[in-house]
């Protein structure tokens, strides 16, 4: 009903602009006073968490993407090895696993069978399962040895998008307190990076604001056939989350491609009028991706590409070669999915609206996936 969904016409919108407050739920209670990660929920024993020596991802659709983000955080401020894969791909090829493997399995409505079955396999190996869940009570994190919540509130548009920003966080969240339990070199930047992460509800916030022209835009393109979505680093699944989103709500041919992939073959698909979506990284911190994804946005439209470049506020460098430019706040580097996903998120469910597809109930596909 109308009063369901808050005033808004979808509950995707509605669920959009609840991600401010569900990113900072996500946080809730989870920082004490002196800046470190409470997370007494997560009842693998800290000298468990100490002997680690792999941490394996599954997940489905679009909370894989947040498993490929959450490879960059756990490794670099854990240095602990870590791989994402698909849950349904992964029992099938007798993945490597044992009592050191914390295996994390992602899933907002915590019934999806494939990410139950590549559990039940990691347990059944005796590796300790963590899971990142929406869902209160539901099998996954019934079946796991423990459970981050995410606390984003029901999410009920089958396309994700709060359960999206949320698993982030809560990846963070648990690639910090990784850290923070075994100790690394990254002590006083993982101290930062919590910091940071408390003052992000307000920059998804801001995003929000700003949202007029990337919907004007995406009317512009309904009756386009393809987007493309380029983006690097932690970027890189960011431009998968858009291309997805893409698929799933206006039923368009999208695609995500790393941007350093381009020259071994994508660029082929480059013609006149096609729009690009890119992802730029911070020009602070990795400052040679920003350099080598500037080159990709001259080399795309020089081949005729229409250029849709989010970028960091004040990043100079995109505006020569940006036929559209939708600014996102600074934010450190591995956080920046948070802000650059949501224009993603507009920008799909409008070109939806625009195409006449019914946004919360796309066609084809159910909330969640409970067959293998
Ligand atoms: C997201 O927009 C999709 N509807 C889908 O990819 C979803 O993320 C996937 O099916 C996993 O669902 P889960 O998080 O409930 O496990």
């Amino acid at each position: 009903s109308a009063a369901e969904k808050g005033g808004y016409d979808y509950f995707m919108l509605k669920e959009i602009a609840e991600q401010p407050k569900a990113v900072a739920d996500t946080l809730l209670g989870r920082i004490d006073g002196s800046g470190s990660l409470t997370l007494d929920e997560v009842r693998i024993p800290p000298r468990v968490l100490r002997e680690i020596d792999k941490v394996v991802i599954v997940a489905c659709g679009t909370a894989f993407h947040a498993g490929m983000i959450a490879k960059y955080a756990i490794e670099h401020w854990t240095r602990i090895p870590c791989e994402v894969e698909l849950a349904s791909e992964f029992r099938y090829r007798d993945p490597i696993l044992d009592a050191q493997t914390l295996v994390i399995a992602i899933s907002q409505s915590g019934e999806t069978m494939d990410t139950l079955m590549a559990l039940r396999h990691a347990r059944e190996q005796g590796s300790k399962v963590l899971a990142i869940c929406n869902t209160n009570g539901s099998t996954i994190p019934r079946e796991s040895d423990a459970v981050l919540y995410t606390h984003a509130g029901p999410e009920v548009a089958v396309a994700s998008t709060k359960a999206f920003l949320t698993q982030l966080v809560a990846c963070y969240l648990v690639a910090l307190y990784l850290g923070q339990t075994r100790g690394t070199k990254w002590g006083d930047e993982i101290r930062a990076v919590i910091r940071d992460l408390s003052s992000i509800s307000g920059a998804v916030e801001r995003v929000l604001g700003t949202m007029e022209p990337v919907r004007e835009l995406a009317r512009t393109l309904a009756s386009k056939n393809t987007v493309l979505f380029l983006g690097r680093h932690v970027g890189y699944p960011v431009a998968l989350e858009g291309a997805l989103k893409l698929k799933e709500l206006a039923y368009m041919h999208a695609e995500g491609f790393a941007a350093g992939e381009l020259k071994h073959g994508p660029i082929a698909l480059i013609e006149e009028d096609l729009p690009v979506v890119v992802v730029v990284p911070s020009p602070r911190g990795r400052s040679v991706l920003h350099d080598k994804i500037v080159s990709n946005i001259q080399e795309i439209r020089a081949r005729g590409a229409r250029t849709i470049v989010i970028a960091e506020e004040g990043d100079e460098a995109v505006v020569p070669y940006a036929d559209h430019l939708i600014r996102i706040p600074v934010t450190p580097t591995l956080l920046q999915p948070l802000v650059a996903t949501v224009p993603l998120q507009v920008f799909a469910c409008e070109l939806a609206t625009a195409r006449g597809n019914e946004v919360d109930q796309p066609r084809n596909l159910a909330k969640s996936v409970t067959v293998e």
